[in-house]
This record gives C-alpha cells, sequence and structure tokens, in this order.
C-alpha cells in the first residue's frame, strides 16, 4: 500500500456554510473536489496524526464512493483510528454521541441533510469536533482559508475497505471499526426516557406513524419503535435509505412531508405523526388533526420535558435561533431559567451546551435537540414528546390548547424565496439595512415600528462575536419580521422572511396562522418591495 501525494491547486469557493460545505453533487464528484476539502479539513486542524475520528453519512448519492476516500485520507494523514458506520451510515446526532461517548478527535459526517441527493442533487461534508457539534466559525474559517491555499493532497492507494458488517480493519496501519449505526444511540435514548412507560402507550393501543422519507432514521426509528417500544409493525414507513431518497425531498415540514400531513389531517389518522430528514436531525411532530410548528414544539417539550427521566431535575436553560419564534421564551420566564437567542446554525449552541448553561435548544427549521449530543435529533424530540404522551395521555391537540391558555399563542410562519438573483437578494436586503435607522416610531400598513436592527451575537461563554445575522423588525404587540439569506443554499440565493404575532392566553388562540399573519407579511412587503424586486408574486415555501 503506497502513501501518494497528489500536486492540486485552490478550488473556488470552497467555503463552508451554516452546516457545512454543500454543493451540488456534480461539484463534489469532480476530480479533486472532496480530496481538496478533506485535505483542508485536515490542515486546519493541525493534522490528523495519531488521532481518532468518527465517519458516515445520510445514505445519500456518493456516501459510499466519498467514505471510501475519506477513509484513504485519513490513513496517508496518520489517523490512529476511524469508527465508521456499517455501510457508510451515520445519523448526524448518532454520530454526535459516538464522538463523544469514544472520546474521538472529531468527525466527518457525509450529508446535504434535508436536501434531495442523487448525481443531479446535492452533497455536503461536515465536520465537527470533539464536542461532537458542527466545528465553530473559528474552525470553518480555517477550514476555507486552508483550501485557497492547498497545493497537494495525501492518500494511500488501496481497494475498497469493507464496510458491508460489522468488525476491525486495516488501512495501511489505520485501524478502522466498523460498528453497527443504531446500537450506542439506541443505548443513549435508554438513558433518557421511560422507555417501559412508551411501551405501554403502545399496549393500550396507540398508534402513530413515523416517515423516515427514505433517509438515515429508517433503521434507527424501525429499532427503537418498533423494535424496543412495541409500536405496531409498520408504524415506520419508507424506512430504508435510498441514495435519491426516493426521488423525494427528505425535508420533514408540511410541503415534503405531505402524505404524512394528509393523514394526520384524515379520519383515518393515527394518534401520533412524526418524520425526520436526510441525516435525522430534524424532527416534525403532527397530532392528529394539528401539526405542531418546531417553534411550539420546543416550547412545549421545554415546558414538559420534566416529565422524562433524563430531564427531570429540570432544565438549565433554553436557547433558540433568533428567527425561532419566542414562544420558548415564555415557558423559560415561568421556568425562572435563562433563555438565549442565538444565530441560526446549531454550531452556536455547543458552547452554551459545553458550558452547562442550556439543557434544550431548537430552531424553527424542525430542529430541537439537547445536551445529550451536539446536534439537533430528530428521533429524540419523537422519543421525548411519546415519553410526554405516555405520561399525559392527552391527545397533542389537549397538550397545544392547554399550552397556549397558559403561555399565550406565537402565531408564527416561515416564507422562502429560493434561487433568487444573489445580486437582487442582496441588493434588496442592503436597502432594508439602510433605512434600518429610521424605522422606529414609523407606521407601515397601519403598524408601528418599535425597534429595527441587524442581529449580532456575542457568545457569552468565549466571546466571539457573530455579526450579520439577520435583519429584525420588532412591532407593535410583540409581533416581529425577519429577514436573512439562507447559508444552506446551493442555487442561487434564497430569501427566509419570519413572521410572528403574539396572541396572549385569552385571546383567540385557534385563528388560521396564514390569516394571523396577513397584516404582518404586508408590513414585510412593504419594507421590502420583494414582489417588484425579485417578480415573485409569493414565497416558493412557506412553513
Ligand atoms: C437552515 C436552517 C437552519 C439550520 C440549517 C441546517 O439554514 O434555517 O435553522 O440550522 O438549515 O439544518 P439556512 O439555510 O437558513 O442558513
Ligand atoms: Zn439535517
Amino acid at each position: 500500500m503506497e502513501r501518494i501525494t497528489v500536486e492540486t491547486r485552490p478550488i473556488e469557493g470552497q467555503k463552508p456554510g451554516t452546516s457545512g460545505l454543500r454543493k451540488k453533487t456534480r461539484t463534489f464528484i469532480q476530480p479533486r473536489y472532496l480530496e481538496n476539502f478533506v485535505q483542508s479539513i485536515w490542515n486546519a486542524i493541525g493534522g490528523v496524526q495519531g488521532k481518532s475520528l468518527v465517519l458516515g453519512g445520510d445514505g445519500r448519492y456518493f456516501n459510499d464512493r466519498a467514505a471510501q476516500v475519506i477513509l484513504r485520507m485519513a490513513a496517508a494523514g496518520g489517523a490512529a483510528k476511524v469508527i465508521v458506520g456499517q455501510g457508510g451510515l451515520l445519523s448526524t446526532p448518532a454520530a454526535s454521541h459516538l464522538v463523544r461517548s469514544r472520546g474521538a478527535d472529531g468527525g466527518v459526517i457525509l450529508s446535504a441533510s434535508h436536501n434531495p441527493g442523487g448525481p443531479d442533487a446535492d452533497f455536503g461534508v461536515k465536520y465537527n469536533t470533539a464536542n461532537g457539534g458542527p466545528a465553530p466559525e473559528e474552525v470553518t474559517e480555517r477550514i476555507f482559508r486552508a483550501t485557497r491555499e492547498i497545493s497537494e493532497y495525501h492518500i494511500v492507494e488501496a481497494q475498497d475497505i469493507d464496510l458491508s458488517t460489522p468488525g476491525a480493519r486495516q488501512l495501511a496501519g489505520m485501524r478502522i471499526e466498523v460498528v453497527d449505526p443504531v446500537a450506542d444511540y439506541q443505548a443513549l435514548m435508554e438513558t433518557l426516557f421511560d422507555f417501559d412507560a412508551i411501551r405501554g402507550l403502545f399496549r393500550g393501543g396507540f398508534t402513530m406513524r413515523f416517515d423516515a422519507m427514505h433517509a438515515v432514521t429508517g433503521p434507527y426509528a424501525r429499532a427503537i419503535l418498533e423494535g424496543a417500544l412495541d409500536a405496531p409493525a409498520g408504524s415506520v414507513v419508507n424506512a430504508i435509505p435510498s441514495p435519491d431518497f426516493g426521488g423525494g425531498h427528505p425535508d420533514p415540514n408540511p410541503i415534503w412531508a405531505r402524505p404524512l400531513l394528509d393523514l394526520m389531517m384524515g379520519a383515518q389518522a393515527p394518534d401520533f405523526g412524526a418524520a425526520s430528514d436526510g441525516d435525522g436531525d430534524r424532527n416534525m411532530i403532527v397530532g392528529r388533526g394539528v401539526y405542531v410548528t418546531p417553534s411550539d414544539s420546543l416550547a412545549v417539550l421545554a415546558a414538559n420535558a420534566h416529565l422524562a427521566p433524563g430531564y427531570a431535575a429540570g432544565l438549565k436553560g433554553v436557547a433558540r435561533s433568533m428567527s425561532t419564534s419566542r414562544a420558548v421564551d415564555r415557558v423559560a420566564e415561568k421556568l425562572r431559567i435563562d433563555c438565549y437567542e442565538t444565530p441560526t446554525g446549531w454550531k452556536f449552541f455547543g458552547n452554551l451546551l459545553d458550558a452547562g448553561r442550556v439543557t434544550l435548544c431548537g430552531e424553527e427549521s424542525a430542529g430541537t435537540g439537547s445536551d445529550h449530543v451536539r446536534e439537533k435529533d430528530g428521533l429524540w424530540a419523537v422519543l421525548l414528546w411519546l415519553n410526554i404522551l405516555a405520561v399525559k395521555r392527552q391527545p397533542v391537540q389537549r397538550i397545544l390548547d392547554d399550552h397556549w391558555a397558559a403561555f399565550g399563542r406565537n402565531y408564527y410562519s416561515r416564507h422562502d424565496y429560493e434561487a433568487l438573483d444573489p445580486v437582487v437578494a442582496g441588493d434588496m436586503l442592503d436597502a432594508l439595512r439602510a433605512r434600518l435607522p429610521d424605522l422606529p416610531g414609523q407606521d407601515v400598513d397601519g403598524l408601528r415600528i418599535e425597534s429595527a436592527d441587524e442581529f449580532a451575537y456575542d457568545d457569552p461563554v468565549d466571546g466571539s462575536r457573530a455579526q450579520g445575522q439577520g435583519i429584525r423588525i420588532g412591532l407593535a404587540g410583540d409581533a416581529r419580521i425577519v429577514f436573512r439569506l439562507s447559508g444552506t443554499g446551493t442555487e442561487g440565493a434564497t430569501l427566509r422572511i419570519y413572521l410572528e404575532r403574539f396572541e396572549p392566553g385569552t385571546g383567540a388562540l385557534h385563528r388560521d396562522p396564514g390569516a394571523a399573519l396577513a397584516p404582518i407579511g404586508a408590513v414585510a412587503e412593504s419594507l421590502s418591495g420583494i414582489r417588484a424586486r425579485t417578480g415573485r408574486e409569493s414565497p416558493d415555501v412557506v412553513t
């Protein structure tokens, strides 16, 4: 086996975004593209000599090939050991757990999350640090810098490693441990939740559907829900990961998980519905006849987490991304715990979790998690809901109704405009940014603007500052609009507009969110002029 050095030169645009480097698969499979980026990770972290790493991905097209390349490059770099999921598979939260539980130095996750997979779709590579969480900005910047300076990469010439069965392998002196992707993760879930109580729920006739969307959580959900918790066989659907996610878009939201939503709104609805995304870190929660927004789910989980054994001692604090609705803030206030507002992206929760300042955190984009790992965790959220349902024995709708009555309801919706011309989108936000100082005090479409700024975050743990994290407009009556550009899109620019409006617990709690938010949407249009600037009549996706 020969370790070879290949001359290369920097490739434009290898800049990690909100969640790793995400590009069109066609881009990733170009010669040297993956190799350059992986070598740049190694270079940015001071090499992998003597280190141990975790490796796995969501099974999308090119996952298998990329895993082999990364193993050969880890061996060439002198890594001591790589722990890799069987078949090259690991959900993002399971990878995070393995990094932590095995004391690995880091992990490489192959995924473009909820983006479609296939030769004409998307691929991605994320690097996680020793705490199990996404590399913080300072590390991703170093990686980006390394991509611009690279002149060679190192790889060993070898046959593919057999990843089809668990066991020990060797590659040029490097140890490879192929592990069952589910086992350690399942053991962790058993420490957090009352499996007996949830089993009791199912044995009592409780029904659910979990839609794995042909993505990585299929095997996890089968083993845990149907295997360990006695959910009826067939409760988990689309459970076999496929390279193109069955031709679908593995994003658990009302648009892309439409079949689940339709089932849950129909006469044959089971008691509970849930879905997860490509790499298993997102979740969607649906009760019979009721969709639970991720922001509401975070708030309900925060208010009820103590019902699960892993959280019986209460929460240290909670955190949410700035654009997530402020429903959880109200819970934190009542519980008298701290609530942190961070920029978009799970990496910003890492320090708060590591420092023991927060136990639960979440994002409006279907991400919820806790200090059990350093990633959001789709199946974990489903299990926490199930644990709460097993204790309360109430329908999801009732739990939501009681929650809104106690805390009020934050009507909330996100409007996405996809594949915009980046120049047009940038100009639009620049124009709005320029007006921010003058907006407070103005009335727009009959609503008073109370505050207007661009969000910057000072990390209370390490003092780092993240700027330009979204424009926020505060309106009278505790309403709010946030504008920001996506950092995960692979085509043009995606503009996200987040609309929110608070209704007290004594008010109208069961309005259609679209109607309740229409006046806020009108202000967003007046302030930004999206229609005129982009020619778009309406958003591409409303969640
Ligand atoms: C999106 C979500 C964000 C999430 C990220 C990775 O990022 O908005 O909450 O952390 O995907 O799953 P965005 O495209 O908005 O930058
Ligand atoms: Zn994901």
